[in-house]
């Protein structure tokens, strides 16, 4: 049998490859059935609760509207509204929801924040985007790459600019899939080492390579895939001046596209800010696929929904 996907959904790392795969395999059927208005009412009379500390625009409104799509609904829970902004207790909040909803998609600051919730709900806690990843983005961008290269062992991602929360998922997406990832940060902008250590510990098993250097040119020679994010992310604000001098050298544009392939795809899983980490030309041009990229949150998510909600909450009903 087929290892399950755990009870939560907080990281890459801890998922098993063969649920990955199946992961893949799901989200592109359901993709497949969404295009052709095939029904697909896989969650009747699930509710799934949306609860986010920083804004969003793509993982509020696709899990929304997945949820709606598998027959199911969900809820947003803005912070102001909820008793935890006044104090009540994540132990307490998590409780109390545990007894309503069926899982919680919960965008935080600190990681430690989701590890908490997961802990303390008796439903699966989703992360959507912590300071420290965002796996429901990687796993996406998994599904976009496959599609597009038709496959994943064995291609070359670069990622270039500040080494954040997508760069770490990223990292762990390639660990797990055999592909080879070139990173290419200025120093005290990298990903997370503990991060780097425990995918490369994965790679050994999957023929993953994993490059963290301080070049963009480097990292971007000969890539398949070239993947930039912001340069200040949500709660970062206050770095501002400091990040865009730092991180000038490394804007994703045509003269270092140049370096990858001819083929490469470009990548950002949005929002973008034009003429900072990426330029208008590229980010507009032929090879960006970033709306395919935000589309496919829609279906990955689903799939992920199915897998979390699909047995586990049958069986803790009963
Ligand atoms: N890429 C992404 O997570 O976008 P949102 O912040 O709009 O959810
Ligand atoms: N790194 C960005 C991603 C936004 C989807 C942030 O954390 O703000």
């Amino acid at each position: 049998t087929r290892a399950g996907l755990g009870k939560d959904f907080l990281d890459l790392l801890s998922i098993h490859t063969e649920e990955l795969k199946g992961l893949l395999r799901l989200a592109a059927q359901l993709k497949a059935k969404q295009r052709r208005g095939v029904p697909h009412p896989l969650l009747p009379g699930r509710m799934l609760g949306l609860l986010f500390q920083k804004p969003s625009t793509r993982t509020r409104v696709s899990f929304e509207a997945g949820m709606n799509q598998l027959g199911g609904q969900a809820m947003v829970l803005p912070m102001g509204d909820i008793q935890l902004s006044r104090g009540e207790t994540i132990a307490d909040t998590a409780h109390v929801l545990s007894r309503y909803l069926d899982a919680i998609v919960l965008r935080t600051f600190d990681h430690a924040i989701a590890e908490e919730w997961a802990r303390e709900a008796s439903i699966p806690i989703i992360n959507g985007l912590t300071d420290l990843n965002h796996p429901c983005q990687a796993l996406s961008d998994l599904l976009t790459i496959q599609e597009k290269k038709r496959r994943l062992k064995g291609i070359k991602i670069a990622y270039v600019g500040d080494g954040n929360n997508v760069t770490n998922s990223l990292i762990e997406a390639a660990a797990k899939t055999g592909m080879t990832i070139a990173v290419g940060c200025p120093p005290g902008y990298q990903p997370n080492r503990g991060i780097v250590d425990r995918a490369r510990e994965e790679a050994r098993q999957t023929g993953a390579v994993i490059e963290i250097g301080a070049d963009p040119l480097v990292a971007v020679k000969g890539a398949d895939v070239v993947y930039t994010d912001v340069w200040i992310s949500m709660g970062q604000e206050r770095e501002q001046a400091k990040r865009l001098k730092i991180l000038a050298p490394y804007q994703l544009n045509a003269r270092l596209l140049k370096y990858a392939k001819p083929d490469a795809l470009v990548m950002h899983c949005l929002p973008a800010h034009r003429g900072e980490e990426i330029s208008a030309e590229v980010l507009d041009g032929p090879q960006s696929v970033v709306f395919d990229q935000a589309e496919n949150r829609l279906h990955m998510q689903k799939a992920i929904l199915v897998r979390l909600l699909g047995k586990t909450s049958q069986t803790r009903r009963t």
